[in-house]
């Protein structure tokens, strides 16, 4: 199964990579669902919505600060690098990611879609136009507020009840109906409408390729090659990248 799906990224013309938390994992960051999830202890209602932000702004920049501080001195591990070989071999890679750590962009590729955003900004909750690199004298007030306005400033991640960027989206849906293949790496496939993305490159023709140590919403069928491995350690073998840069 791994020699064949090392064919296929091979002989793709148009490959596009869908990721979500497993792809970080081995960097150290937390996924989300599973026995060591982060929403086994923490709400997602209470944590990541503007609701739960404008009621308690201390709690959720709290556990914002928490895993910004957790995700400081994380870096890109060589399955990441092991993409942008492969985008170097293509010339163009595609990624569409649900994560908000900036891992792909650090390790080198060039056309990410952050579908649910990105946790290095911050914005004004109120959206007087303010927006801002998180640093950590920022990070050190609580809760963070606009210099502009003074409302509370809110992560540049997508919350829950919030709509993703139309224009991400749209574009990612595109790539999925266009592409002949899809490396789907490290999620879950129960957040909508992300997880609609390799259904439709399904539909589209496509093939995929899913790397994820357990079993996931995407169907068994001739057309997904499920490689229940992680991440980190598979990719390079996939792709036949060597060394760490
Ligand atoms: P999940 O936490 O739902 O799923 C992570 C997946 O990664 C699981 O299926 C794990 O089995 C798999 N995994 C764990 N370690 C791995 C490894 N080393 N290599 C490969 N796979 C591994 O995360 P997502 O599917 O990304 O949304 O979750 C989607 C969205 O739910 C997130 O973007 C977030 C969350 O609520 C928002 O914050 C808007």
């Amino acid at each position: 199964m791994i020699n064949k799906a090392a064919e296929l990224i091979r002989e793709s013309s148009n490959p596009v990579v869908f990721s979500g938390a497993g792809m970080s994992r081995e960097s150290g960051m937390r996924t989300f669902r599973g026995e060591e999830g982060l929403w086994k202890e923490y709400s997602p209602e209470q944590l990541s919505s503007i609701s739960g932000l404008r009621a308690d702004p201390e709690l959720v920049w709290s556990w914002y600060r928490m895993r910004l501080i957790a995700g400081k001195n994380v870096v890109p591990h060589p399955g990441y690098y092991a993409l942008t070989y492969l985008q170097e071999q293509k010339g163009h890679l595609p990624v569409i990611t649900q994560n908000v750590d900036g891992l792909h962009r650090q390790a080198g590729q060039t056309d990410v879609m952050e579908l649910h955003g990105s946790m290095r900004t911050a914005s004004c909750i109120d959206k007087c136009g303010f927006s801002v690199h998180l640093t950590s004298e920022l990070l050190r007030a609580d809760p963070p507020v606009c210099p502009d306005c003074g409302a509370i400033l809110r992560p540049d991640i997508v919350l829950f009840g919030e709509p993703l960027p139309p224009e991400t989206i749209s574009r990612s849906y595109e790539l999925a109906e266009g592409c002949d293949l899809m490396i789907v790496i490290g999620t879950s496939v129960q957040v909508w409408p992300a997880a609609g993305i390799p259904f439709a490159a399904l539909e589209g023709g496509a093939v995929i390729i899913e790397i994820n140590p357990v079993q996931t919403e995407l169907p068994h069928s001739d057309n997904v090659i499920s490689i229940r491995r992680k991440a980190g350690e598979i990719l390079p073998v996939l792709t036949g990248f060597k060394e760490k840069r």
